[in-house]
């Protein structure tokens, strides 16, 4: 199951993202955290939110993204060259489908970990790599790689996205089966909640509002207020969260390693995560759809800009009777 974290600049994205990655793990499920935003923090934020856990640094997904294109177009006689790949081309026969954490060449160059947890990162990037019309976008790669993902059931694949709607301009939105909108109980903080309602409600993509920094009961009841029954659940503002932030280990002069699990997080944000998890889990995927979707947006992708970039016709990539998931693993 994909899980995106989108949201204001400041709301909480990435403290969530590494929480939820951290609360999964913790669990023993398995679980992959991406770092799509355009400042990289989730691995420090999976680093002090985790303690002390296994760190280890792996090259990034966007400077890579010709090879990655390479390897994941495979034999498809659809893709002859990495040029005609967009981030928006789609897998088929001939492509290469990936199972998350497995030992394939791309897993095994790009995942690295921050604090235990398996970590794939795509490089800093500016905003030129933003937007639809971006033929070397970086988030391309995080586009691609989860069109060729086949995950199932209790598996995560946890995305640190960039703040805003960028989230929303590119087809990577599409590729979720969660998409939690972080929201501080503010006028700002929702402001963006009826853009992506709407938009994800057109396209069939499951979107809930995850309050943070919650402090009173009018905070409670305004977001209820403003965005109904889209809340899902809320995070309070966290004396242990400003701690890890801090490098400190909880409220007192305690080490750093009372860190290294969650179980010292206050009990109602840990049960926040656990009814995100829920959320997730409640729906199993719907692979037919989710292709029809990211078929749709390269068929817009294609005539919007890349046919014009690569001189091709990319609708002509689509293969009519292929949809990625478990039965094409074989
Ligand atoms: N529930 C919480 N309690 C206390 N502090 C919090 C909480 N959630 C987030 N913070 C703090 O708020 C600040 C912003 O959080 P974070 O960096 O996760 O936001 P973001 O949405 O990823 O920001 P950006 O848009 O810059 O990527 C951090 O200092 C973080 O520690
Ligand atoms: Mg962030």
């Amino acid at each position: 199951m994909r899980i995106a974290f989108v949201g204001k600049g400041g709301s909480g994205k990435t403290t969530l993202s590494a929480l939820f990655a951290r609360h999964l793990a913790h669990s023993g499920a398995p679980v992959l955290a991406i770092d799509g935003d355009i400042n990289q923090h989730l691995a420090e934020a999976l680093g002090s939110h985790g303690g002390p856990g296994e760190t280890s640094a792996a090259p990034p997904l966007g400077p890579h993204l010709d090879e990655i294109k390479d390897y994941l177009r495979g034999t498809n006689p659809r893709i002859p060259s990495r040029e005609a790949m967009v981030k928006t081309t789609p897998p088929g026969r001939g492509s290469r489908l990936l199972r998350p954490l497995g030992d394939d060449a791309l897993h095994t160059r790009h995942v690295g970990r921050a604090g235990g947890v398996p970590l794939m990162v795509t490089g800093e990037f500016d905003e030129s790599d933003l937007g639809v019309a971006c033929y070397h976008s970086k988030l391309g790669a995080v586009e691609l790689y989860l069109g060729h993902l086949v995950d199932g059931p209790g598996e995560y694949v946890v995305v640190d996205m960039t703040a805003g709607a960028d989230a929303f301009a590119s087809g990577l939105f599409a590729r979720f089966d969660m998409t939690f909108l972080v929201a501080e109980p503010t006028r700002k903080g929702v402001s963006v909640h009826r853009q992506y309602r709407d938009h994800a409600r057109r396209f069939g993509v499951r979107i809930a509002v995850v309050g943070n920094k919650v402090t009173c009961e009018e905070d409670v009841l305004f977001l209820k207020r403003e965005v109904g029954d889209d809340l899902l659940t809320h995070l309070t503002h966290s004396p242990w969260i400003r701690a890890a932030e801090q490098g400190r280990g909880g409220d007192g002069p305690s080490p750093l390693s009372s860190l290294s699990s969650l179980s010292s997080l206050e009990p109602h944000n840990h049960h926040a995560l656990n009814v995100l998890r829920e959320a997730v889990d409640a729906h199993p995927k719907d692979w037919p759809a989710l292709h029809r979707h990211a078929v749709e947006f390269h068929l817009r992708n294609a005539r919007a800009w890349a046919n014009a970039a690569t001189g091709r016709d990319l609708a002509a990539q689509v293969d009519p009777d292929f949809v990625p998931g478990p039965p094409a693993l074989t």
